[in-house]
């Protein structure tokens, strides 16, 4: 964050400071007491296991110079108190209210660029090649701040948007909702210049009610940027209609990218390598570049032209941008994480989460890595689909037959699980027809595992894939822990 003392930060957010304290500089925000570093404004939250407030002797014996909170506390340190908050939420109205001043005041005095990118899927990918796009550009590594996983929430984003100091120059960040209006307001935290919107899927549509209301949610982004005469640049993507008809909603300048003629940003001659890491001519309005990725399937495609746009709106030129593209991996585990186990066995985790769109892309990117080999499936649940579970599950089931994967495993189905979603992805395969293949209901991550232990064979490729609460990532790290490995993930 930019340095203020107390009574800036005060100011910020609508607090009194005691008289006394109002000259203590602040220039960091931690919550987590272990990353406190000397003049860190400590935030203490009311957790779901531990009280914040309970280590603010803990943030001064750290070095914190201030405590954002709700409650008294036990140390001889200023205290910017909110109301009684036990849900948090004037502590991380605070919060933002104080990472938006940061934010304005480095747009305005020192040259921050910020950009958003939102999306059902894809956007910790896309804001993972981003960064590797900008970081080509800068001088040190540590002037863009893209932060990995996720950190795309009410707390994730001002935290992260605060890491922003005089020496960034690109704020990189992903927005997410979960109803109408939030983005909006995650997007009058750090305002970007530069929005880049990938696609609306089916992710959250329980708490949605119909695509529609995702698109109208996602264009939000949009719809904050500013106007193109003042440089806003909304990049959105051509392939998905949903997100091309935001086009009439955004101030900004439109930039296209997709595998269309019309796109701005196009990738012309895709092709799809044996390991599922696409190919093609990168062209642009100033010119065209081949790109190889390093990223896996065939979805990285638009992702990385999400990416090289916002390259371009920064002023990059078409053959560093391709450059970049090429050489970026993997950055945020558990996506797509290709992992070589002894015995000529690929482990594709792609374990971190799981909608429909995505679990269409990541068989696909199986059977196509899997060409020749024999294939395997882990699969679990799809949570948050609502009333769309049990249609959601049994049409993946079904994908998987299309696709002719030859093993599928669906963690969560077993029979005394009738009705769930795992059940209906088994089913849709059981009732597909015309398979060679097998599916396995088992019941959990255990099970799982000793049939993997018990059958896999040389050559064969896995995929190990569903939402987040099923942590399926359990069944690719005891793959790995019993087998060894090399696995590939960009350093960070
Ligand atoms: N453009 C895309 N289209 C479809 N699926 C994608 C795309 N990009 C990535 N994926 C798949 O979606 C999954 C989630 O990817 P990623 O973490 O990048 O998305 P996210 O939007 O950040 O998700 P979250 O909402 O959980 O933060 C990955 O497992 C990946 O295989
Ligand atoms: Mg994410």
């Amino acid at each position: 964050m930019i340095a203020m003392n107390l009574a800036q930060v005060a100011d910020a957010i609508g607090l009194p400071v005691e008289s006394g304290w109002a000259d203590v500089c602040v220039s960091s925000v931690e919550f987590d007491t272990r990353r406190i570093t000397p003049g860190a404004l400590f935030v203490a939250l009311h957790g779901e296991h531990a009280d914040g407030h309970s280590f603010a002797a803990a943030a001064a014996n750290a070095g914190a110079a201030a405590v954002l909170g709700s409650a008294p506390i036990d140390a001889d340190l200023p205290l910017l108190r909110v109301a009684d908050d036990p849900d948090n939420t004037g502590v991380l109205a605070a919060l933002a209210a104080l990472a938006r001043a940061s934010v304005t005041e480095l747009v305005r005095d020192h040259g921050l660029e910020v950009i958003g990118v939102t999306g059902s899927s894809g956007k910790t990918s896309t804001k993972d090649l981003i960064a590797a796009v900008l970081t080509s550009a800068v001088d040190a590594p540590d002037q863009v701040i893209a932060p990995p996983e996720s950190f795309n929430n009410e707390l994730g984003h001002p935290y992260t948007a605060l890491r922003a100091t005089p020496d960034t120059r690109f704020l990189v960040l992903e927005l997410s909702a979960r109803g109408i209006g939030h983005i909006s307001s995650l997007a009058r935290v750090a305002p970007p210049r530069i929005g880049a919107v990938l696609n609306v899927g089916s992710a959250h549509i329980g708490e949605f009610g119909s695509v529609q209301a995702i698109a109208t949610a996602k264009s939000e982004l949009v719809q904050a940027l500013p106007a193109a005469a003042q440089g806003g640049v909304a990049i959105l993507n051509a392939d998905d209609p949903l997100v091309l008809a935001m086009a009439s909603v955004t101030p900004a300048e439109v930039v296209t990218v997709g595998t269309g003629p019309d796109a701005t940003v196009r990738a012309d001659d895709v092709t799809l390598g044996a390991g599922a890491r696409a190919r093609f001519t990168l062209v642009t309005p100033e010119g065209s570049a081949e790109v190889a990725l390093g990223v896996i399937g065939a979805h990285q495609i638009g992702n990385a032209l999400a990416a090289a746009a916002v390259g371009r709106a920064v002023g990059m030129n078409v053959s560093g941008i391709a450059a970049a593209l090429s050489g970026a991996r993997a950055t945020s585990r558990w996506r797509m994480e290709i992992t070589e186990l002894p015995g000529g066995i690929t482990l594709i985790n792609d374990a971190y989460n799981a909608n429909p769109h995505s679990m269409r892309a990541a068989l696909q990117a199986l059977s196509q890595i899997g060409q020749g080999r024999r294939t395997w499936a882990v699969l679990g649940e799809m949570a948050e689909l609502g009333p769309q579970t049990i249609a959601a599950h049994d049409e993946i089931g079904r994908l998987v037959v299309r696709l002719g994967i030859d093993r599928l495993i669906v963690v969560g189905a077993s029979p005394a699980r009738a009705g769930s979603g795992p059940r209906a992805l088994h089913l849709g395969a059981h009732l597909e027809g015309s398979w060679g293949g097998e599916s396995l209901p088992v019941a959990d991550v255990v099970e799982a595992t000793e049939i993997l232990d018990a059958e896999l064979a040389e050559g064969d490729v896995v995929l190990v894939k569903a939402s987040r609460s099923a942590g399926l990532e359990r069944v690719a790290l005891r793959l790995i822990a019993d087998r060894g490995s090399r696995t590939e993930r960009a350093r960070r």
